[in-house]
């Protein structure tokens, strides 16, 4: 019977740690923890994430720079930009004249960014610090994206909120929200389609279109209105 009993425990132990580490990668255990497991983990990233190029030119970067094609040379801060994947993608694009900015609190995550974009020095800068507070004026931004790193940040509601603040009026933001099963185990902290576009309307954003993007995430655009 204790043998049982023991194997439960173990069992359960496992299940704790499965989701504590791998599903919610830390967030339970305060932001240090997050940042000091991509640290940990910056080396292998891309190889796990294997980015189809296709898909990210399809998906991500045109519908981005569909929203700035008026602009000549856009301005945007990637939020939390990891191994620099939206300026690796954008920053590949002939039509595209602007700066991309990427901030992120991972040092090692950073380190990996900046060997990638080691051949657009005028026209990429990384900065590494967290998402609330970001270190810019108000208005800054033409366009602002954080993709995959909402649910890992202490708010979410702090670094959306720091977000549409430097984002400049007619600006557009680019986010995710993470979907599927997985996503209800964040307890405490999980959005339905419609809380989080209401949590992005609270803002004084518009024009929010929530569109399924991949198993665990929808994106989400959003715009400044010119004359909130
Ligand atoms: C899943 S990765 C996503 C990286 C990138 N956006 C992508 O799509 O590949 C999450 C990133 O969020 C960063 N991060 C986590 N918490 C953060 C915080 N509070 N402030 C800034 N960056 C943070 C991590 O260091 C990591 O690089």
């Amino acid at each position: 019977m204790w043998i049982f009993a023991l194997l439960l425990g173990l069992l359960f132990l496992g299940a704790l740690l499965y989701w504590l580490l791998i599903i919610t990668e830390g967030v339970y255990l305060g932001r240090r923890a997050v940042v000091w497991m991509y640290d940990l983990t910056a080396r292998q990233y891309d190889g796990i994430k294997q980015y189809d190029v296709y898909a990210e030119e399809l998906f991500v970067v045109r519908p981005l720079l569909h929203h700035l094609r008026a602009i000549p040379a856009p301005r945007i801060l990637d939020v939390a930009t990891g191994t620099g994947r939206l300026p690796w993608f954008v920053l590949q694009q002939p039509t595209f004249q602007g700066r991309v900015t990427g901030l992120d609190a991972s040092a090692n995550m950073l380190a990996r960014a900046a060997e990638k974009l080691a051949g657009f020095t005028y026209r990429a800068n990384l900065v590494q610090t967290t998402a609330v507070p970001l270190p810019f004026p108000d208005n800054s931004f033409d366009a602002i994206t954080c993709l995959e790193s909402l649910e890992f940040f202490p708010s979410d509601t702090a670094a959306l909120r720091e977000m549409a603040r430097v984002l400049r009026p007619g600006g557009v933001l680019l986010v995710t929200r993470r979907r599927g099963w997985e996503a209800k185990t964040f307890f405490g902290r999980y959005r339905d389609v419609d809380q989080f576009e209401q949590l992005l309307r609270g803002m004084g954003l518009e024009d929010i279109e929530t569109k399924a993007w991949q198993v665990d995430y929808d994106q989400v655009f959003a715009m400044k209105p010119r004359n909130p």
